[in-house]
C-alpha cells in the first residue's frame, strides 16, 4: 500500500486541506515528485505529447501506459499513483476490465477515465471489482476532435448543467475522485462543493480539494514555446527540479496556487 490512499485524500477533503497532485512518467521524476510531497502521481497519457512529441494524446497505447505506470511505481515514496486509459482503450466492457487490470497490475492504485455520464456503468463495474476510478470531465483532452480544439467547457448555462449531472452522476455510480479540466472557477467551486469525493482541478480555479498540473509544464518546459493560462512556471527563482516541486507542493497547500489569474471565467 501506499502511504497515501483513498481515505487520506477523503480525510484531506473533509479538513480543507489541499491535495497536491503531478503528473510522473519514470521512476526518476516519482522519486522526486513524491519527496517533494506530491500526494497523488498521475501517469497521464499527457505522455504522448510531453514524452512521444505527438500533438494529441490519441496515439497513446495501454501498453505504453502500462511501461510508464511500471516505471513510477519503481521510483515512488508513497503517494497514491493513478494511471490514465488511454483513446479507446475503454470502448467495451471487456476492453474496460482488461486494460485497467493491466494498468493496475503495472502498479496503479486507481485508473483514471475521461468522460461523462455514460461512464456511470463502467465506473460502477470497475469499483464492485475492486479498481478505484478518478473520472475527468470537462476539457477531456481524448476527445479533442469532438470538441473542435482545447476550449473551456462549461462556460453556456446548458454545458454547466450537464457537467453539474455528469459529476453527481458518477459520484453515485462510485467514481473515487473527479478531476476538473479548464472549467469556469465558480461552476468548479460549486461542483467541489456539491460532491463529498475529492475533486481534483487544471484550469479550474483554486475552489477545487487539490490541483494537478504537467510536470514538463510546471517546470517551465515545452515543445511549443507556449503555456496555457493555468499554468506556472515554479522552476523560476528556483535551485532544482526538487525545490521546484517542493514549490509547487507548497503552493497548492497554502492556496496560492493557483492564483485568479490562472483560471477562467463563464
Ligand atoms: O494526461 C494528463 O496528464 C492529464 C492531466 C492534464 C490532468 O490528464
Amino acid at each position: 500500500m501506499p502511504d497515501v490512499t483513498l481515505t487520506t485524500l477523503q480525510e484531506l477533503k473533509q479538513k480543507g486541506e489541499k491535495i497536491a497532485m503531478l503528473t510522473a512518467y519514470d521512476a526518476t521524476f516519482a522519486q522526486a515528485a513524491s519527496q517533494a510531497g506530491a500526494d497523488v502521481l498521475l501517469v497521464g497519457d499527457s505522455l504522448g505529447m510531453v514524452l512521444q512529441g505527438h500533438d494529441s494524446t490519441l496515439p497513446v497505447s495501454v501498453a505504453d501506459m502500462a511501461y510508464h505506470t511500471a516505471a513510477v511505481k519503481r521510483g515512488n515514496q508513497g503517494a497514491l499513483i493513478i494511471a490514465d486509459l488511454p483513446f479507446m482503450a475503454y470502448a467495451t466492457l471487456e476492453q474496460t476490465f482488461a486494460n485497467s487490470a493491466a494498468l493496475m497490475q503495472a502498479g496503479a492504485h486507481m485508473v483514471k477515465l475521461e468522460g461523462a455520464a455514460w461512464l456511470a456503468e463502467p465506473i460502477r463495474l470497475l469499483a464492485e471489482r475492486g479498481i478505484p476510478v478518478c473520472a475527468h470531465l470537462g476539457l477531456t483532452p481524448q476527445a479533442v476532435n469532438i470538441l473542435g480544439g482545447y476550449k473551456v467547457q462549461g462556460r453556456q448555462e446548458a454545458q454547466a448543467r450537464q457537467l453539474r449531472a455528469d459529476a453527481m452522476a458518477l459520484e453515485q455510480a462510485g467514481a473515487a475522485m473527479l478531476l476538473l479540466e479548464c472549467v469556469p472557477s465558480e461552476l468548479a467551486a460549486e461542483i467541489t462543493q456539491s460532491v463529498k469525493i475529492p475533486v481534483i482541478g487544471i484550469g479550474a480555479g483554486s475552489a477545487t480539494d487539490g490541483q494537478v498540473l504537467v510536470m514538463h509544464d510546471m517546470l517551465g518546459l515545452s515543445l511549443t514555446g507556449r503555456a496555457p493560462k493555468f499554468v506556472k512556471n515554479f522552476m523560476e527563482g528556483q535551485p532544482s527540479i526538487q525545490a521546484a516541486m517542493a514549490a509547487y507542493v507548497k503552493a497548492v497547500k497554502d492556496v496560492t496556487f493557483p492564483a485568479a489569474e490562472h483560471g477562467f471565467s463563464a
